[in-house]
């Protein structure tokens, strides 16, 4: 496994993989590497030749700069994974290399933006929009793996790829659960015992949502209503948001006769997580 800290020297290593007609699969991260990635990354080799994980706290993305210090990090245990999991390269930047200046380039998706965690999240899918677009540019892949736990980045960055033409296909993949069914993120490790049972929760009041639209409930208020009054009585969690929404758009759903979202961020503590579960009731194409 090679690993990189300069785009020069990424560039000219993937020059030579591409002159010899591999596919390139990458797989951005912020590092603290878990299951949830090592699916990503596994996707990945499926589908291509080479594959290059990013590992990158980048800090355009973070509107909170205690999240930023606190955010965990472990540069080598990362790379080990890496080599566990069949990575071809790592490519781990500095922030001068990838911020020489401060940038003054903005791309958004303001009605992708403007809900959900992003009417929580001042700035942040921008950082990770600038960011996605940096290493769009820099590795040029076939294709990137992205987790479906954050729904909203994805549809964020399904929207860029189509609206700045990126030859680059996105490849969603279903988001990887501890055994009880917390969804894996690198932020659960910043649990308590008590907030870690409270964020196991989470998960089965969103599937009891899930079950009530696919059982013909169709009062979107209602089940969000009792989805609030579930998450609440968590002694550890604090709402942030809960929303059924249209999953493409994701503006707020109001009949149930597309593929919605039942999507929510609780804090456990001060420790901020999302979830989601999806239905689809779109109508079959029957031509
Ligand atoms: O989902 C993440 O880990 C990050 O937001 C990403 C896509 C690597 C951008 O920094």
């Amino acid at each position: 496994m090679r690993t990189f800290e300069k785009i020069c020297d990424l560039r000219a290593f993937l020059k030579s993989q591409k002159r010899s007609d591999l596919r390139i699969g990458l797989v951005p991260t912020l590092g603290a590497l878990h299951w949830g990635h090592a699916a990503l990354i596994k996707a990945a080799r499926r589908q291509n030749e080479t594959v290059v994980v990013s590992i990158f706290v980048n800090p355009t993305q973070f509107d909170d700069p205690e999240d930023f210090k606190t955010y965990p990090r472990d540069f080598q245990s990362d790379l080990a994974f890496c080599e566990r999991h069949g990575v071809t390269a790592v490519f781990h930047p500095s922030e001068a290399e990838m911020y020489p200046t401060p940038s003054k380039t903005r791309i958004s998706v303001p009605e992708l933006t403007r809900h959900l965690c992003g009417a929580k999240r001042p700035g942040h899918f921008e950082g990770v929009a600038i960011l996605v677009s940096k290493l769009f540019h820099i590795v040029q892949p076939d294709c990137a793996y992205f987790g479906e736990k954050d729904a909203q980045q994805l549809a964020i960055i399904r929207r860029i790829t189509r609206d700045l033409r990126f030859p680059i296909t996105i490849v969603s993949v279903p988001t990887v659960r501890e055994t009880d069914g917390l969804a894996m993120s690198s932020r659960n490790a910043l649990l308590n015992p008590e907030q870690r049972r409270a964020a196991a929760a989470l998960n089965r009041h969103l599937q009891n949502a899930q079950q009530l639209l696919k059982s013909g409930e169709n009062g979107l208020e209602k089940i969000k209503t009792q989805l609030i009054q579930r998450i609440q009585s968590e002694s550890a969690a604090e709402i942030d948001y809960v929303e059924i929404v249209d999953a493409e758009t994701l503006q707020p759903a109001t009949a149930v006769d597309r593929a919605l979202l039942i999507a929510a961020a609780v804090y456990f503590g001060g420790v901020r997580l999302i979830d989601n579960f999806s239905c689809n009731f779109a109508k079959k194409d029957e031509s």
